[in-house]
């Protein structure tokens, strides 16, 4: 407690109330954030909004100005509301307890951290998590995340990435939910209730954060930072969509982004903080900006300096700057030259006391501070176990032709090949928070624990030299010594496990690529390896659609397995020993070609659909038009058959559409029923398919499940050119079935 003067009683009055902790205790949230700002200085209000990096870590080009000592001194004058990459109890408690004690008003820092796939216990890469459709694991998943952050110190995740991509090129595409608004929007909504549980003031959940705000997956031709380009209806029906949903849900912060939209950086573009997100969807919470997207308008071309910076920023609605020291630096002068309304800032304020308060950190600023919590909960046996399920979800079974797997427990001589298979850091994937270097159970350590006929060749690298989340990698593409040692082992083996694909700091952030084939020499090491054994069971090890048109042509079975986490090898290991049998599917499409990218499957029909006799239609004379695996692609062990489509559009508001799913298989096994719209003629075109509801079931073999779907006009209606959702009368089909492009197809009439 600060060592007030109590020299006369005036001042103890005042000094009492300038203690957050004394304002109103039985008061709403909204009034004693009332209270606090009605005390605040300009500075101290303005501190509020800046949000400095810890002194060690980077998630961005490392700041240039603003040293460990001037941010040590704005921590004590209350110039700062939160931090990033600063974790741990004694690091959090250490920052925490200057502000609070140094600091005037004690305003407590909210602690934020890249929390996107698991804290120290890591699950697979948010792609993979989403191709398990599977919205209870995803919860869980990233509920056993918030648990492991919060016990060391951390109070918000810069999570959920809800950027919908159909670029695989884009490096982030590991990041998010997949190509479709609809499935990203439930994904999101379950990271979010993961995240924040029901009481984010608990001391083991943390704010959520739905980025980014907007458009970022629409990056020109994947590459990243690039400009975005999009019309309205692809803004308000595609990208939207998943960022309206989590705002429904409660998502406490926003962070917008780096790209322009129509011209302008999201972090200056009033229409997207503003008219869309604070006004027309209501959103309560505070927007931070993406790491120093505001200083980046300069580059733009839309800031002239700082300074404009600041006012750009601030007006536009972006409530805290990360790491540009904008606010900090300019935003007072900017207020007291009239260019900035001091509403807005009180606005921006607000917000971000708010989240503050609903988080408990001003009833108890050490509140995430618990030496025993971290030391019995990170890396607890409960968390891998959870993320062990999610991993097995995750794995979608793409082609098993012949049946080579599941392997029978006595399979004798089995080879296990790749630089992949033994790689016990590449499954922790990009983004991996507070990972453990090489803590993954490999491939090769969970298939050992099944079977003692394993043996292994490297082939050959992936990348040569060192792997940072920050640094270029370099692609092995000339060392093929390891190549005889692996054909000769392939030659006498009877089955091949090959493990191919992406390092685990391919993808994320920086990492887009023109390419999207194996990279380096594991093309030709496939080929070689065929050309001996064709046993092959190709197992995928990557962040993003790969193109591997020869693999579907002539390889047997193929299994996409992305980047999964701790529990990699053993997720891999039971899928491929039948001790699990793989449910995923696709959330993603994949090309046959990186030149029929962007590809996805609700696309519009086009005038010129095809096909036709001539060369004068929607096509490539280069490639076909279909892509190697379809979005909601994924095989299982056993097989599902679809009967008994009924549609019932008696009741115009909520039409009945149910089909009859039989297990016909010798195993138990668990299907993703898919149900598809299209409306057939609407006032703005709408695409030849739609994802409008799923569910996940298991069915022992011989046994069928009724499945229905109701669809009332939320999930058939669209956003209009200027952004109202309407619903029209007319011709729907639907499909419900296995993937997007395999089902039952019928029609109704709407009125
Ligand atoms: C990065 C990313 C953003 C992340 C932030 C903080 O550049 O764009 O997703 O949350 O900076 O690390």
């Amino acid at each position: 407690m600060k060592k007030y003067q109590f020299i006369l009683v005036p001042v103890l009055i005042l000094a009492l109330m300038t203690n957050v902790k004394l304002i109103g205790q039985n008061r709403t949230i909204e009034e004693k954030v009332d209270s606090l700002l009605a005390i605040m200085t300009l500075e101290e209000k303005i501190g509020q909004m800046n949000q400095y990096n810890g002194f060690w870590e980077v998630t961005g080009p490392a700041p240039e100005e603003g040293d460990a000592k001037q941010k040590y001194e704005h921590l004590k004058k209350g110039l700062v509301g939160s931090v990033l990459n600063v974790k741990g109890v004694d690091e959090v408690r250490k920052l925490q307890e200057l502000v609070v004690s140094e600091s005037r008003l004690g305003i407590p820092l909210i602690f934020g951290y890249d929390v996107i796939h698991g804290h120290r216990t890591m699950a697979p890469i948010p792609l993979g998590e989403s191709a398990s459709w599977d919205l209870k694991a995803i919860e869980k998943s990233a509920r056993v995340a918030a648990i492991e952050a919060s016990s060391v110190g951390l109070n918000w995740t810069f999570a959920p990435m809800v950027d919908i991509s159909r670029d695989a090129r884009w490096g982030r595409v590991m990041e998010g939910a997949g190509e479709d608004p609809f499935l990203g929007s439930k994904i999101g909504i379950a990271r979010v209730k993961g995240f924040q549980g029901d009481d984010v003031s608990a001391y083991n959940t943390i704010a959520a954060c739905a980025k980014h705000f907007a458009g970022y997956g629409f990056s020109e031709s994947g590459k990243d930072y690039n400009t975005v380009d999009v019309g309205t209806s692809t803004l308000y029906n595609i990208i939207f969509p998943p960022f309206k949903a989590i705002v429904d849900h409660d998502v406490k912060t926003v962070m917008n982004s780096f790209n322009i939209l129509n011209g302008i950086p999201a972090t200056g573009n009033s229409f997207l903080q503003r008219d869309v997100l604070k006004e027309k969807w209501a959103f309560d919470g505070f927007i931070i900006s993406d790491w120093g997207s505001g200083f980046e308008m300069i580059a733009h071309g839309f800031a002239k300096d700082l300074k404009h910076v600041a006012e750009l920023a601030a007006n536009a609605g972006s409530d805290m700057d990360m790491e540009s020291s904008a606010y900090v630096k300019h935003l007072k002068t900017v207020v007291e030259e009239g260019k900035v309304d001091i509403r807005k800032i009180d606005d921006a304020v607000r917000r971000i006391l708010k989240v503050k308060y609903e988080l408990g950190l001003f009833d108890d600023p050490y509140r995430y501070c618990n030496e025993k919590r971290e030391s019995e909960l990170i890396g607890h046996k409960d968390h891998h176990d959870a993320v062990l399920e999610m991993a097995k979800k995750s794995i979608v079974l793409l082609k098993n032709e012949g049946q080579l797997l599941p392997l029978a427990k006595n399979q004798k001589r089995i080879a296990v090949i790749g630089a992949l298979a033994a790689d016990k850091n590449s499954p922790l994937g990009s983004w991996r928070a507070d990972a453990i270097e090489n803590s993954a159970i490999s491939v090769l350590e969970g298939l050992e624990k099944y079977s003692k006929n394993i043996t292994y060749a490297k082939g050959a690298d992936v990348i040569t030299g060192s792997a940072t989340f920050i640094n270029e990698l370099t692609i092995n593409k000339t060392d093929r010594s390891g190549f005889q040692e692996a054909i000769t082992l392939a030659k006498t083996s009877e089955k091949v496990i090959l493990v191919l694909g992406e390092h685990g700091f391919q993808s994320g952030e920086g990492r887009s690529q023109v390419n999207l084939d194996l990279p380096g020499v594991q093309q030709e090491l496939l080929e070689e390896i065929y050309k001996v054994n064709q046993n092959i069971v190709l197992v995928l090890m990557n962040g993003r659609p790969l193109t591997i048109p020869w693999a579907e042509e002539h390889i047997p079975t193929i299994l996409e397995t992305w980047h999964l986490g701790n529990q990699s090898g053993n997720a891999i290991a039971q899928v491929l020993f039948g001790d699990y049998n793989p449910s995923g599917k696709l959330p993603m499409t994949f090309p046959r070609n990186v030149g029929q990218v962007p590809i996805y499957y609700n696309y519009f029909n086009t005038g010129r659909p095809g096909p036709i006799d001539l060369v004068f239609w929607a096509h490539y004379t280069d490639e076909k038009n279909d892509p190697l695996y379809p979005f909601g692609h994924g095989l299982s062990y056993t097989e599902f058959e679809y009967t008994n489509l009924q549609i019932d559009a008696s009741d115009n508001n909520v039409i009945k559409v149910g089909v009859t799913v039989k297990n016909i298989g010798k195993v138990t096994g668990e299907e993703v029923a898919q149900l598809y719209i299209r409306d057939k003629v609407a006032s703005v075109v709408r695409p030849v398919k739609e994802l409008k509801g799923f569910e996940k079931f298991s069915l022992e073999p011989n046994e069928s499940k009724h499945v229905e779907f109701t669809l009332t006009s939320k999930e058939l209606g669209f956003y209009d050119q200027e952004g109202n959702f309407i619903v029209e009368s007319g011709t729907f089909d639907v499909m419900i079935g296995t993937s997007s492009q395999k089902g039952l197809t019928g029609s109704f009439e709407r009125q």
